[in-house]
């Protein structure tokens, strides 16, 4: 292996957690600085923390923007951030400077949309809710409408991003016996759509017509907040909004006038704006929404997996060898 290295690079890791692989890996050849404690490195740390490092692991909790790779000096060479998201990263900064950038793409994508299939489940079927009532002792019998949740049989689903985890939704979704699974991107992927029997839909189609609408696009400039009042006022009054990507796609607000006015049935969110929610945030207050605290990939091979692709980009970074996962920019 590359014990040249031994010593001579510098990485900073901004998260305690990859105690396991992704540290042993590192550690064998570079020498590591760690944030060790559980809430993520304060930003005044990680600018000081930062300095002189070659390489970066970093999550999605940190803030990489032009000031932290300013910071860092010009001998840094690669970030590697142990998810699939980077918005959190600014790869124009890091275009600039010859910068490499790994992530952590399909390993993920299955647990995801593991949780993608419960969290819909637990919101259209109303399990926490359910559940809430078996303690509080709300729960008298069984009676024929108590409970009553929207069956995915006969659904219309829309999928908002048809990407990895888009896909893996879908066919996810084919033994539900939904009526029909429509996906909205700016590509069209027949190949991949015909697995599935799913069809392209406008914005403005997918909005009006769907049962059931689940989020799994990128953040990008064009979909921040792009589920904003004017589409939950398209949305048909029975439609179940399931949010996995990111909070920042949606007009928060907007959502809970949504809800709470019954302008759409349920929502389920694995991803808020901010995050971790504040305990006294309006839509707490809510029967019909299900938030989880973006767990998507909360599985433990995949964080396991997740941890060891990271060390192994941040290597391949610092030796100009190809990254497992590298974003291309
Ligand atoms: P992909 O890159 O494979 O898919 C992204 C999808 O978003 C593509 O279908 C793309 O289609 C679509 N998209 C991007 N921009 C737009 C747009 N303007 N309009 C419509 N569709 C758009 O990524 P993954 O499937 O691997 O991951 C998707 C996202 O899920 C990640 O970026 C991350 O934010 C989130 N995620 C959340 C997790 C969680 O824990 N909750 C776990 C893992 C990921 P096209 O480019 O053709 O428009
Ligand atoms: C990602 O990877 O982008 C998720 O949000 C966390 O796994």
């Amino acid at each position: 292996s590359n014990m040249n290295l031994k010593n001579s690079k510098t990485v900073y890791v901004t998260r305690p957690d990859v105690a396991g692989v992704g540290l042993d890996i590192l550690r064998k050849e570079c020498n590591v600085t760690i944030w060790s404690e559980a809430r993520p490195v304060p930003r005044d740390e990680l600018l000081k923390q930062i300095e002189g490092k070659d390489a970066l692991f970093c999550a999605l909790t940190d803030k990489i923007d032009a000031e932290v790779i300013e910071k860092a000096g010009p001998q840094l060479k690669c970030i590697a951030t142990i998810s699939v998201g980077y918005e959190h990263i600014d790869l124009k900064e890091c275009k600039k400077r010859g910068i490499r950038v790994g992530y952590t793409p399909d390993v993920l994508t299955d647990a995801t949309a593991e949780l993608t299939m419960a969290l819909l489940l637990a919101t259209n079927r109303r399990l926490l809710e359910a559940n809430k009532e078996v303690y509080n002792g709300g729960w008298k019998s069984w009676a024929p409408s108590w409970m009553c949740g929207q069956g995915l049989k006969g659904s219309r689903v829309g999928l908002f991003g048809f990407g990895r985890i888009g896909q893996e939704i879908a066919s996810r979704l084919v033994p539900f016996k939904p009526s029909l699974i429509t996906y909205t991107t700016r590509t069209q992927r027949p190949a991949e759509a015909k697995k599935v029997n799913a069809v392209h839909v406008s914005f403005e189609k997918m909005l009006t017509e769907s049962d059931f609408i689940i989020v799994c696009c990128a953040l990008t400039p064009d979909t921040k907040e792009i589920f904003n009042s004017s589409a939950f006022d398209k949305m048909k009054s029975n439609c179940i909004f399931i949010n996995i990507s990111r909070g920042a796609v949606v007009d928060q607000s907007a959502l809970y006038s949504a809800l709470k006015e019954k302008r759409i049935l349920a929502a389920g969110l694995d991803v808020t704006t901010p995050e971790p929610l504040p305990l006294d945030d309006a839509l707490l207050k809510l029967d019909n929404i299900v938030i989880l605290p973006h767990i998507g990939s909360a599985e433990t091979h995949t964080r396991t997996e997740m941890s060891r692709i990271t060390a192994m980009n941040v290597l391949a970074g610092l030796n100009g060898s190809p990254m497992i996962s590298e974003v291309e920019i």
